[in-house]
């Protein structure tokens, strides 16, 4: 478990527990690679993020993680891995978010990309992502550095 906080100081608890906060969450982020490269989504306000949302009525999180991986960058998943979940006890509501790392195998284009401009894609991401205004405040915490780690460390473990 990580407790820190987001760059709006609130709390977010992160855990790679199996769903330890929620069976069910209805927030979702995909951190997605793509041919040796990092694939993210231009958002029209936030900047560069990896994409994500909430998960629709009826669907499954993780049904919603392919959908918006989707949506947002004509990505097409091959492989979903949950990697953990995180809550951000924010000023009005608290949000439980679910993590995948998903290996996409081929890009569409797509007609609309719904509240972004797109898939953008990285061979590194920077290191000083904090202070870096083309990035989304999501991709500002802790919660992406200890799940690339992860990814990390379990890639080479494989
Ligand atoms: P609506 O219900 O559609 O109005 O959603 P919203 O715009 O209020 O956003 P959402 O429910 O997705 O998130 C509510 C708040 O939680 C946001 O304003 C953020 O402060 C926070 N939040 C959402 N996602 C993240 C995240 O991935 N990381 C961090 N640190 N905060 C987040």
């Amino acid at each position: 478990m990580h407790e820190f906080e987001d760059i709006y100081h609130n709390r977010v608890i992160l855990s790679f527990e199996d769903h330890p906060f929620s069976k069910e969450p209805k927030h979702v982020w995909v951190i997605c690679y793509y041919q040796d490269q990092w694939l993210l989504t231009s958002h029209k306000n936030r900047g560069l993020e990896f994409p994500g949302g909430k998960v629709e009525p009826g669907e499954t999180a993780q049904q919603g993680a392919v959908r918006e991986v989707r949506e947002e960058t004509g990505g097409h998943v091959s492989n979903l891995e949950y990697i953990g979940q995180y809550k951000v006890e924010g000023r009005d509501k608290v949000i439980i978010k679910n993590v995948y790392f998903a290996v996409i195998d081929r890009l569409e284009k797509q007609s609309t990309y719904f509240e972004t401009n797109g898939p953008v894609l990285l061979k590194k991401l920077p290191n000083n992502i904090q202070k870096d205004n083309r990035f989304s405040f999501i991709m500002k915490d802790d919660v992406l550095t200890y799940c690339v780690e992860k990814i990390r460390r379990s890639s080479e473990s494989k």
